[in-house]
């Protein structure tokens, strides 16, 4: 059933995003109506094949298309040209034409290395989006954003390419392990501190039934974020606007990407960020005037989270280094719920105050 359509406005790129619960069974009937070629790849990994690949093949064999399927390894190592190359060689290895599409069948790893490859494989294939986990249901399948790891760089080769639509089933999700679903609140908690105050509210109060992946629940957290996500992708599609648009979405990242390279990727994407949100509204109650109450809601809902985050054997130092350099010491910070600013003049000793709280928590 499909629950929500929001519109992703793009001009002649404009693509809906279908949110609802049982919906993976559409997935042909979707295909059909936006023309996608009949010549399909589904790219999965072996959780997310496990999760839902028979029914994507079944549905679109359905509707007449010939469907391949690749399956790789899982994890955030496989996000990287090794493996993009490995997909670009099975598709030319299986005669796939130009005239095909890609349809990534995952999380967000699967959603980037599909995206990079559906984007460069002989000039462009067409490209659909089925998120699995709920950091790519809330946030990562939508945008057009892909990016693959090359050390030392998180996310440093990738290109902006929009998928024909998005095709997100809630029911995928009540396979996904717990630390993946704790995973995904830090990209949901991004949205309330970015743009809606009541979206807080919303989930401390659902905060139990969300965790346990429930349909109603997760359909309105997902609804709102996406909302919020379109709008700002509408607004700065490839991310050109400095100080307004989709760099607000970097809220927690500044400190995020650099705890999560750091940890090697033992810290999932989504854990560090949430770190990353804790440590940057800290900084930002010393310097921006952000309400040291409304901090104490993100920390209590951190707690209530338990993620399994440790940053330990990271120094001050190397993260320093890591946010000063890599990313060149741009941060994101709130000045209240609903409201933040990029600002490129944090200080070594901000930056500790803010890591000194999170070793604390
Ligand atoms: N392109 C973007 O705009 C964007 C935005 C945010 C994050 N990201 C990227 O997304 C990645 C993180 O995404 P993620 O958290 O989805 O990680 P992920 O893709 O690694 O998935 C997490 C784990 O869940 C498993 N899994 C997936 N679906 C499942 C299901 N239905 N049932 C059981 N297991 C399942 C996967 O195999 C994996 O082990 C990071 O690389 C991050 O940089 C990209
Ligand atoms: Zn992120």
């Amino acid at each position: 059933m499909i629950l929500h359509t929001i519109h992703v406005e793009l001009g002649e790129r404009s693509y809906p995003i279908y949110l609802g619960a049982g919906n993976l069974s559409f997935l042909g009937t979707k295909c059909k109506q936006h023309n996608i070629p009949q010549r399909v790849v589904i790219l999965a990994d072996r959780n997310s094949a496990r999760a839902g690949l028979k029914r994507a093949v079944a549905s679109l064999k359905q509707e007449g298309f010939h469907v391949s399927s690749l399956v790789m390894p899982p994890g955030e190592q496989q996000k990287n040209l090794s493996r993009a190359e490995a997909v670009h060689s099975a598709l030319l290895r299986m005669r796939i034409p130009r005239n095909a599409a890609m349809i990534a069948l995952g999380g967000g790893v699967v959603g980037d290395v599909a995206g990079f490859v559906a984007s460069t494989y002989r000039r462009g294939l067409g490209f659909v989006q089925c998120p699995t986990t709920l950091l790519s249901q809330v946030d990562s399948s939508v945008g057009g954003k892909n990016g693959l790891n090359h050390p030392p760089i998180k996310n440093a080769i990738g290109t902006y390419y929009q998928p024909a639509f998005v095709l997100s089933d809630v029911k995928l999700l009540c396979t996904l392990p717990h630390r993946e679903v704790v995973a995904g609140f830090g990209e949901i908690l991004k949205y309330p501190i970015v743009s809606d105050s009541t979206l807080l509210s919303y989930i401390e109060g659902h905060l139990d039934a969300l965790l346990a992946t429930a349909r109603d629940q997760i359909l309105e957290v997902a609804s709102r974020c996406l909302r919020i996500k379109a709008a700002l992708v509408s607004e700065d599609e490839n991310e050109l606007l400095s100080n307004r648009g989709r760099v607000f979405l970097n809220v927690g990242h500044a400190v995020g990407h650099a705890l999560e390279t750091l940890s090697s990727y033992k810290l999932r994407h989504g854990e560090a960020v949430l770190l990353g949100i804790i440590a940057e509204a800290q900084i930002a109650v010393a310097r921006e005037g952000f309400p040291a109450q409304e901090l104490a809601r993100l920390v209590q809902l951190y707690r209530r989270l338990k993620p399994r985050c440790s940053i330990r054997g990271i120094s001050n130092a190397a993260i320093a280094k890591s946010v000063f350099q890599k990313g060149a010491g741009q941060f994101v910070l709130p000045r209240k719920l609903g409201e933040v600013r990029v600002v490129r003049d944090v200080n070594d000793h901000q930056l500790a105050d803010g890591l000194r709280f999170i070793r604390s928590l």
